[in-house]
């Protein structure tokens, strides 16, 4: 199978798309981005990354960060998280506050906001803000095998400004007894981890870790557990693109993970990491044309979970 000629169809495709989607604008530094990016890169289990478009500027993951850090928060507590977090589709937006209350201050999985919040508490229990960070900058740069990941300062402190709604998302929590440290502590973690910024080449490259049943090519890693990986795989694939994850593996059947900077990480497992960028979303927050990529790969390659 040639990847390289399937990734350069991809790109010249989605070179003539009109309808990208929207920038994020809530986060007012992410409305700057550039709409005509589009990047995708397939990091096979062994051998090269593949690469075309845009490939390697680096763009804010956002929730992608999510995974990094639950794979994180798992190694620290292990299946104690479970009591704090559920493992259902919410079928609700990624910021919706709606079943908090209902459900005792118990977000429905860790990918949506209130999930991953609950997920930097773990992070950051007994040790500053900037540790709990250093471990998930630390765990992306390792697994991307590239120690220029950065986080993005000014997307940060965006974010810090207007994020009001995660804001009482945690305040919400903590009112319930779901968050053990202070709620502004909380959110730093959280906020600077969806800062972080990578490329499509690291990203799938990072995502390795998840499709070689726990262990990056190549090298010994105790990252995750091969069951661990399974888990993961499979939140990913009920949850990972919130309310459009039914739609997603309905359209694609793969595993994955979106963020509102417009990347998507999926994981084939046994085969290959792959991740796509371009910054405009569709109305569930998610890439609208990284999500076309996925479906014409899995079209031209037959990969799927199915
Ligand atoms: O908390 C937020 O709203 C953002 N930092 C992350 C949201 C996100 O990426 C949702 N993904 N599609």
């Amino acid at each position: 199978m040639d990847l390289q000629a399937i990734a350069n169809d991809i790109v010249s495709r989605m070179e003539s798309e009109s309808d990208r989607g929207k920038v994020a604008n809530y986060i007012p530094e992410l409305a700057h981005v550039d709409l005509n990016k589009f990047g995708i890169a397939i990091a096979p289990i062994e051998g090269e990354v593949v690469t075309a478009g845009d490939a390697d500027i680096p763009f804010s993951i956002q929730s992608i960060s999510k995974l990094f850090a639950l794979t994180l928060a798992l190694k620290r507590v292990g299946a104690t998280l479970w009591q704090r977090v559920g493992r259902e589709p919410s079928g609700t937006a990624f910021n919706s506050i709606i079943q908090l209350e209902n459900e005792r201050g118990i977000p429905r999985n860790p990918f949506i906001n209130p999930g991953a919040i609950v997920v930097s508490d773990v992070l950051l229990e007994g040790r500053q803000p900037d540790e709990a960070l250093e471990d998930v900058l630390g765990l992306c740069r390792r697994l991307s095998n590239d120690e220029t990941v950065y986080v993005d300062d000014k997307v940060a402190a965006s974010e810090t400004l207007t994020g009001d709604r995660n804001r009482a998302l945690a305040n919400f929590m903590k009112a319930e007894g779901n968050l053990r440290e202070p709620v502004d502590r909380v959110l730093e973690v959280y906020f600077q981890q969806c800062a972080i910024a990578m490329s499509c080449r690291q990203l799938a490259t990072a995502g390795r870790y998840l499709c070689a049943a726990g262990q990056p090519a190549g090298g010994e890693d105790s990252t995750v557990t091969p069951e661990r990986a399974r888990r993961l795989n499979s939140l990913m694939m009920t949850c990972g693109l919130y309310d459009a994850s039914g739609e997603f593996a309905f359209r694609i059947g793969i595993p994955a993970k979106s963020g509102v900077g417009g990347g998507v990480l999926g994981i084939i497992p046994g085969v290959a990491s792959v991740a796509a960028w371009c910054p405009g979303l569709d109305r569930n927050g998610n890439s609208r044309l990284a999500i076309e990529a996925f479906e014409e790969l899995v079209r031209a390659t037959g990969w799927s979970v199915f």
